[in-house]
């Protein structure tokens, strides 16, 4: 009986020391190669490279005057045409999150329709903001391009 100490006990039972982890490089795998929660895991275990988001849309769906939103896993973008390609564009402003997809188009910039901040479609930088005014952080802007089903796709974000 445990704890009795008329017996002898080894110091560690053989199950105890079967269900050990194997620690292998930064992370520990169980003896039947599974990957342990609670553990570390290896440095190079990066997340896989989501690759091109598909829209389900083909250029024909978009109406260059009203950009819908779209949910995409980089956040959410509106489809503008621009210089004869289309762009994803960062859905709200960064200045108060206005709906920059309900924004006015005057050439390759988009008015924001809450307080006229301008932005380029081309680089996403800041075009006119009040005197005073902190200059934004540039929209981000994602490349897209045309899938095998002829859908566009996103580019997910560089860096
Ligand atoms: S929220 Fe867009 S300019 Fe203010």
């Amino acid at each position: 009986m445990p704890g009795s100490g008329g017996e002898h006990e080894p110091s560690t039972p053989i199950h105890s020391r079967l269900n050990e982890p194997l620690l292998v490089g930064m992370g520990a795998i169980s003896r039947w190669g599974r990957h342990l929660e609670g553990y570390p895991r290896a440095v190079s275990e990066t997340p896989p490279d989501p690759g091109p988001f598909d829209t389900g849309l083909t250029p024909g769906d978009l109406d260059p005057e009203r950009p819908e939103p779209i949910e995409t896993p980089f956040g959410t973008f509106a489809l503008f045409e621009c210089e004869g390609e289309i762009v994803a564009v960062e859905c709200w402003c960064p200045h108060m999150q206005g709906p920059l997809f309900e924004g006015t188009r005057r050439g390759n910039e988009v008015i924001c329709p809450w307080h006229a901040w301008r932005f380029s479609l081309e680089d996403g930088s800041c075009r006119w903001a009040p005197d005073g005014a902190e200059q934004p952080d540039p929209l981000r802007i994602l490349r897209t391009l045309l899938g095998p089903t002829g859908t566009l796709l996103l580019h997910p974000p560089e860096g």
